[in-house]
């Protein structure tokens, strides 16, 4: 099963195929992202069709970007991290084919069970328990050839991306196996094993570590090699990363409860986990500094190198989404913004702003090294930033907008202690907002497309001029 570790035999095939795969599902995610963002403005495009209702399509949405597009980026990115940083190939590329047909498997069975409407109906934990049994077995092949990996490394450190990487591993498998138990009482149904209030603080104890360690612990994994080696310096501070690795991975457990503030969880649960979203700034903004600092005395490659650009503005955006998140923690706050688009807001700054920039700088990175190749257009690089970054921008501010608009409509009373508005008239008022959205989130798509052109046409190229000097060589 073990390799030799010679440079020019990593197992780079997998991790080729992960970050193409990764590509096609940020096209179709945010295809559907845009179709359900244009069936709130125009409800009509439902088409009196179940299949394609919203209720249906936004779960779909949210598998096919957090776990298709981001997890075939996360296998991507630690596959080749984990193989560049340890002087190693993989430890088994039988077992990392596996993981790579296995977790398509489960994407094509997301799209199929959710329009169908076979769901556990559990946030970020849809998918059905044969689907749920299959993850985990996938998840514990990848989790467990990364570690085999670090096993035989030929360096004596582990670089800290893998740290990273390693939690999110470790955390997830945990999160995932709780959250998911439950008793199958068809082929597409089950119950879950709690009940009532604990069900719920066990659903966000998972649903507030998906975001803590899958689309932060495994990004920041991403953002700690490639915003070094995309800059060519060293990282700022080797000591604030660890600090900042065991500050996130100590607190992150302790959020979730923050996601039930005036539900039936008993009180002083919420205010821990506030109290404790307050303190996450903390590393948070420690992670955030450490990878802009790591530019110092290179600030000027941001005028050529667009790649750079995705990198740097991403962790732009993961410093404000991570400012903003124990703002809506505090309970004042979240008694107007919980309930409200503030919410979505805040997902898409993290989510496209962070999670989907730091994505597409690490993919324009990985393929000119694994084709070693040049980008088949360099200026459409820029485009797409330009695209990304605009679309954010204007998916976000229309969600501050109205989420707030929403808020204060909800609670606006009049003398005689009636509600202000009826609930359709805030309805009413959204409209432009979600066509804003919409369109912000359609720039932002168009940009996605661009990208997948952009990468089929360079791995194109690179695979016919292989093949001419193969023959020259012949
Ligand atoms: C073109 C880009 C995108 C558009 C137009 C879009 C649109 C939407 C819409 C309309 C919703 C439902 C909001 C609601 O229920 O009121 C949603 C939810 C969500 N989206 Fe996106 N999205 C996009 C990209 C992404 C990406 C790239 C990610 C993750 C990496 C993401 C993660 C999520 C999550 C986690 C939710 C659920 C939010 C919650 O329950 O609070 N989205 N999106
Ligand atoms: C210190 C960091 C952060 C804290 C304390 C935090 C806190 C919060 C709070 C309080 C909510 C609203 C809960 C509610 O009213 O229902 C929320 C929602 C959310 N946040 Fe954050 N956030 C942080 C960073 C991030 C980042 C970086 C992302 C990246 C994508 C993110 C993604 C989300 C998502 C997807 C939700 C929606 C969950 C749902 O209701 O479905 N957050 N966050």
């Amino acid at each position: 099963m073990r390799h030799s570790p010679s440079q020019s035999s990593y197992s780079f095939e997998v991790v080729k195929w992960f970050a193409y795969m990764a590509v096609v599902y940020f096209v179709l995610g945010t295809g559907i992202g845009v179709w359900i963002a244009s069936e709130l403005a125009w409800p009509a495009l439902n088409f009196d069709n179940p299949y394609i209702s919203f209720g249906r399509l936004r779960p779909l949405h949210t598998n096919m970007v957090i776990f298709a597009f981001g997890g075939s980026t996360l296998m991507a990115a630690a596959y080749y991290v984990v193989q560049r940083t340890s002087g190693v190939r993989l430890w088994s590329d039988k077992l990392a084919w596996f993981t790579f047909w296995g977790w398509n498997l489960v994407i094509l069975g997301a799209i199929i069970t959710l329009p169908l409407g076979l769901t556990q109906s559990k946030e970020y934990a849809e998918l059905e328990w044969p689907l749920d049994i299959l993850i985990t077995a996938v998840w514990l092949s990848y989790t467990y050839n990364f570690i085999m990996t670090l096993s035989i490394r030929k360096v004596s450190h582990i670089y800290v991306a893998n740290w990273f990487f390693l939690a999110m591993m470790v955390m997830i498998t945990y999160l995932h196996v709780v959250n998911s138990l439950a008793i199958p009482v068809a082929m597409w149904k089950s119950y879950s094993l709690f009940a009532g209030v604990q069900d719920a603080m066990i659903q966000w104890w998972w649903g507030h570590n998906a975001i803590g360690f899958f689309l932060t612990s495994g990004f920041l994994g991403i953002m700690y090699y490639f915003v070094p080696k995309q800059a060519n310096r060293p990282v700022y501070s080797y000591r604030l990363s660890v600090v900042h690795f065991w500050g996130l991975i100590f607190g992150y457990v302790w959020l979730g409860s923050h996601h039930l503030h005036y539900t039936a969880l008993p009180d002083w649960t919420g205010t821990l986990g506030a109290a404790i979203s307050l303190a996450m700034i903390i590393p948070s903004w420690g992670g955030a500094i450490n990878g802009l600092m790591t530019l110092n005395g290179a600030w000027d490659k941001l005028r050529t190198d667009y790649i750079l650009r995705f990198l740097v503005v991403a962790l732009a955006f993961y410093a404000m989404s991570t400012f903003e998140g124990p703002v809506l923690a505090s309970k004042t706050v979240n008694a107007l913004s919980h309930y409200t688009d503030w919410t979505i807001g805040h997902v898409h700054s993290g989510a496209l702003g962070w999670v989907a920039m730091v994505s597409i700088g690490a993919i324009y990175h990985m393929v000119e090294r694994l084709w070693q190749t040049q980008m088949y257009s360099v200026r459409l690089v820029n485009t797409h930033f330009w695209m990304a970054t605009l679309g954010t921008v204007i998916y976000i501010t229309a969600m501050w907008v109205s989420g707030i608009m929403q808020g204060l409509m909800w609670r606006s009373y009049d003398e005689f202690g009636n509600l202000s508005y009826t609930f359709v008239e805030s309805v009413a008022q959204m409209f432009p907002y979600y066509a804003m959205r919409a369109s912000g989130g359609f720039i932002f798509f168009l940009g996605a497309c661009l990208m997948l052109f952009n990468v089929t046409m360079t791995i194109r190229s690179a695979v016919k001029t292989s093949a001419a000097q193969k023959a020259v060589v012949a």
